[in-house]
């Protein structure tokens, strides 16, 4: 964990020369108790309305206490971590921050960076409001660090309706496997759309990695890439390196340089028929007035139906937070029913919490809601769930690698050599 830290803090000018700035107003003061300094990177578009959303319940339910705003652009945290690791090893911690549940939150409870969250989970009631599979990636050797804000899922392919109309493809019918979608794919290409497949930087490669890999390998062959059963040099993660270089085939040709919001944009604006993207990009149709079921639509990416490839947002409480009550206070918020409704039904994102009412919902998020429920649980590897921050870094290097020179043969070895290094 150290070395990670040291790497991330390495790149930490890098993070902070982006950060965003705050909207949240004022500058944190250790003097003054009613104040809360919260570190995210929901710093623009449609993320930063789901954070608006949930920071007017708080102020609402907390009205003396200032809610300070330190997101850090980036999408999945990609400048984000750097900064906040400079932060912690500076003991400059945020009160707060975004951490995904699972791997990533390990690691920041190992390197003694979080209080134990025990008696806030029992105080306020919560270990019977969130879903046993949660708590159980939040928890570690029993105690429990951080309170879930959303669930959101990776596996979900954004279909532009029209785009795929036109070229004689029904959008409602997903694809039922990789190679059925391939064939879509050429189809579009041949229709005369230059992108048929909308695609970003490396965190957003490393997605649709993952997601290739959840079909190719199925929910247990992949779950079982993260605990040794699995081989990465195994045909079915082969076949999934040549699906995926497949894949690169019908991307823009930019997409090393696009954030996640610009790769999807593409798709709203009808020049490209899909894009893998986790279920924030839901948030970015609706602001865009798009309508759901008529200008877009979802379904599981190609091979992967009947999983629901998980991450969640959590919020943590930093060793030597300045403002501890007034934290507690947030989480009281990110944990409660008005607080959860209001953040997910802008966020695209499903509430973490069980008695969540469906039909609260917008459609999409119905869909959501009934797949995580029904559907085998995987942990989503490019946001934090699956492996360690380390692990998913050198991994995400491998795939940027292979964007620019797709040597299948070394990108494998690279993911050989990455889960050797992490599972010793
Ligand atoms: C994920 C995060 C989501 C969303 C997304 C894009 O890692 O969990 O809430 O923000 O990144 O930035």
């Amino acid at each position: 964990m150290r070395n990670s830290l040291s790497i991330l803090a390495g790149a930490a000018a890098l993070g902070l020369a982006l950060a965003g700035c705050s909207a949240g107003g004022g500058t944190p003061d250790a003097n003054n108790a009613n104040q809360v300094e919260v570190f995210t990177w929901w710093a623009s578009g449609s993320e930063k309305v789901g954070l608006d959303a949930l920071v007017k319940v708080f102020n609402e339910q907390y009205p003396d206490i200032e809610f300070i705003n330190a997101s850090v652009a980036g999408g999945a945290g990609s400048n984000a971590k750097a900064a906040l690791a400079s932060r912690l090893e500076a003991n400059d911690p945020p009160d707060t921050f975004q951490a995904h549940a699972g791997a990533e939150l390990t690691d920041y409870i190992n390197a003694g960076q979080l209080q134990d969250l025990s008696s806030f989970y029992a105080e306020t009631g919560l270990n019977d409001v969130f879903p046993k599979s949660l708590l159980e990636r939040l928890t570690v050797n029993g105690a429990i660090y951080s309170v879930p804000s959303n669930i959101h899922r990776a596996n979900v392919v954004w279909v532009n309706t029209s785009v795929l109309t036109k070229a004689g493809i029904d959008p409602t019918k997903a694809p039922a496997d990789m190679d059925a979608w391939i064939a879509d794919l050429q189809k579009l290409k041949a229709s005369g759309v230059d992108t048929p497949l909308s695609l970003g930087t490396e965190w957003t490669q490393m997605q649709l990695l993952e997601n290739v890999l959840i079909a190719d390998l199925g929910a247990d062959g992949y779950s079982g890439l993260w605990t040794g059963d699995t081989k990465w040099d195994s045909d079915g993660v082969k076949k999934a390196v040549d699906h995926y270089g497949q894949l690169l085939g019908f991307v823009n040709s930019d997409f090393a340089g696009l954030e996640w919001d610009a790769a999807t944009q593409i798709v709203i604006d009808g020049n490209a028929g899909y894009n893998v993207m986790g279920d924030w990009a839901e948030a970015a149709f609706v602001q865009a007035g798009k309508t759901y079921g008529t200008d877009y639509t979802t379904w599981a990416t190609p091979g992967t139906d009947g999983v629901f490839d998980f991450l969640a947002d959590s919020f943590t409480l930093t060793k030597g937070a300045p403002h501890e009550q007034a934290t507690k206070d947030w989480l009281t918020t990110i944990s409660s029913a008005e607080g959860q409704k209001a953040f997910n039904i802008a966020k695209g994102s499903i509430p973490a919490r069980t008695d969540a009412v469906a039909s609260d919902y917008p459609p999409y998020q119905q869909t959501a809601i009934k797949s995580f429920a029904e559907d085998t649980v995987v942990s989503s590897l490019a946001h934090g769930a699956a492996a360690s921050i380390s692990w998913s870094g050198d991994i995400s290097s491998a795939v940027g690698k292979f964007g620019a020179d797709r040597d299948a043969s070394s990108l494998v070895s690279a993911l050989v050599a990455a889960a050797a290094k992490a599972l010793g």
